[in-house]
């Protein structure tokens, strides 16, 4: 019988592994503004993180979380959580954890699988230091043709949003609902479009072009808060590399 981890035990694995080396390395610390990711990958990350407030290692921490998702679990694990315009947080953050769809070798990301690239991207690109942390599926060479890249549109929009991105090479599809009818509404109120390439794309560029399409909110490419990443193996093994 083969030992290999499962991929959710590899998320597991690097949620927590994550958590226990940031501190150890001092890089979260008490009374640290933190944000906290969306995901089955997050959530790991975000249980340690309670266990550690609970046991006395950590106190003072403010968190703000990129979903409802998050919210829900910081309020069920008792961890603080704000606004990340609130007074407690002022638009900064120490240090923010999350997962992603995939990464590069230059660790440029496709993140939204959740529907959560908008706040996810206002906390992340807030933080101070960003950690990615995947099981080793998440790894790719190049972004646009495998993982669709989601992209959060104004409903009103959605028709000239899809002939921009055409324009831009991309073959779109409006996100349905699982176990709700008719398209995924964001925590935000707004659309997903999923957009795919037959050639790999320049996500440094992309990133920027596509939020100039007018009726785009936000895409899923994270390029510009250069991250810390972790990655779990079948093996066991957590590697790390900034
Ligand atoms: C949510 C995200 C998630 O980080 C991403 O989809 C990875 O999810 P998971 O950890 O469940 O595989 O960007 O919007």
């Amino acid at each position: 019988m083969s030992n290999a981890l499962s991929q959710s035990e590899q998320k597991k694995l690097v949620g927590s592994t994550a958590i226990d080396r940031l501190i150890e390395e001092g890089l979260i610390k008490s009374n640290m503004k933190i944000g906290l990711g969306t995901g089955s990958t997050a959530m790991p990350a975000v249980h340690r993180l309670a266990e550690r407030i609970a046991d006395g290692t950590l106190s003072g921490i403010r968190a703000v979380a990129t979903s409802y998702q998050t919210t829900l679990a910081c309020e069920e694990l008792g961890i603080p959580v704000y606004s990340l315009s609130s007074r407690e947080i002022g638009g900064q953050l120490d240090l923010a954890i999350d997962g992603a769809d995939e990464i590069t070798p230059e660790n440029n990301l496709i993140k939204g699988g959740g529907a959560a690239h908008l706040k996810e991207k206002l906390v992340e690109y807030s933080a101070a230091q960003l950690v990615i942390i995947a099981d080793e599926s998440k790894e790719v060479a190049t972004l646009g043709t495998k993982f669709p890249l989601p992209v959060e549109v104004i409903a009103e929009g959605r028709v000239p949003v899809i002939a921009a991105l055409e324009k831009l090479g991309a073959h779109c599809t409006i996100r349905e609902g699982v176990k709700k009818a008719g398209p995924v509404i964001t925590d935000n109120g707004n659309l997903i479009v999923d957009c795919v390439w037959d050639k790999p794309v320049d996500p440094v560029k992309l990133e920027d072009e596509i939020d100039r399409i007018t009726g785009v909110v936000e895409n899923g490419f994270f390029t510009k808060n250069h991250p810390l990443v972790f990655i779990a193996h079948a093996d066991g093994t957590v590697t790390s590399r900034a």
